[in-house]
């Protein structure tokens, strides 16, 4: 039986989709193949539906992940018709060379929940229910980790110690390396939160580096954060 999460709206429940995932965290194909793969938060994105044939495995994370396919499908066009209705009140908050309006964002989002249902309806192995900063997964089990649109972003709602407990367990579980963006939160700032999270996981003696990646969205954020020496590291 799954355990119940509390699942705070206020984390929209809306995914990308897995080209956005190569172009946000600087990776192609080829760095995939053969790897097992981590996307934590997976939310509704297509991901890990796509990326599941091209790899070993790979695995998505969520709390919100648990409900039925017909209960996720309503949250999530919920959510994409709030996040589309606010983008059309104030486009210019926003760089629109990766998707060119509103509109075609919405489309994206939607493409992104469709394949991530009709996954989660067949593969429903591939999506584990659970919540940072504690994961239910052995050391080094998987080769990479990628940490999409929680960390950071909403540093307005998640504190310090929460990011420095949540990266130093995405590390633990990740054996080569783990990939985290964006690195500005919601008021569109590079989150005040980054440098001293990066400053405990420097201490830890992981290697930690800003990677430029060729997505832009919010204006600037336009890097990912590159964790490595991973390997053995046990989370202490
Ligand atoms: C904006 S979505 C990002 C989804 C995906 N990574 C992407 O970039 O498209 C944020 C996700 O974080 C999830 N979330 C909230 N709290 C979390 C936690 N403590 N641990 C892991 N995921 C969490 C939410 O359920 C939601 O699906």
């Amino acid at each position: 039986m799954s355990r119940e999460f509390e699942v705070d709206e206020d984390y929209r429940f809306i995914g990308r989709t897995f080209a956005e995932y190569g172009r946000m965290f600087g990776i192609e194909r080829g760095d995939l193949a053969d790897r097992v793969i981590l996307d934590c938060p997976g939310g509704p994105g297509s991901f890990t539906a796509v990326a599941a044939r091209l790899t070993r495995r790979t695995l998505a994370v969520d709390p919100a992940y648990g409900p039925s396919v017909e209960r996720l499908s309503a949250r999530c066009r919920a959510a994409v018709d709030r996040t589309v209705s606010q983008l059309q009140r104030d486009p210019s908050r926003f760089v629109w060379d990766e998707y060119g309006d509103p509109e075609t964002r919405g489309r994206y989002l939607r493409a992104a929940a469709e394949r991530f249902l009709a996954d989660y309806a067949t593969h429903p192995g591939r999506y584990l229910q659970a919540a940072l900063p504690s994961l239910p997964l052995p050391t080094d089990s998987v080769d990479l980790v990628l940490s999409g649109n929680l960390l950071f972003l909403y540093d307005d709602r998640l504190d310090a110690a929460f990011h420095v407990d949540a990266m130093l367990e995405l590390a633990r579980v990740a054996r080569e390396e783990l990939r985290v963006f964006p690195l500005h939160a919601l008021d569109h700032e590079e989150s005040a939160l980054l440098a001293p999270t990066v400053e405990r996981l420097r201490e830890r003696g992981l290697t930690v580096e800003r990677h430029a990646v060729p997505y832009e969205f919010q204006p600037g954020a336009t890097e990912t954060l590159v964790v490595s020496g991973t390997a053995g590291f046990d989370g202490r």
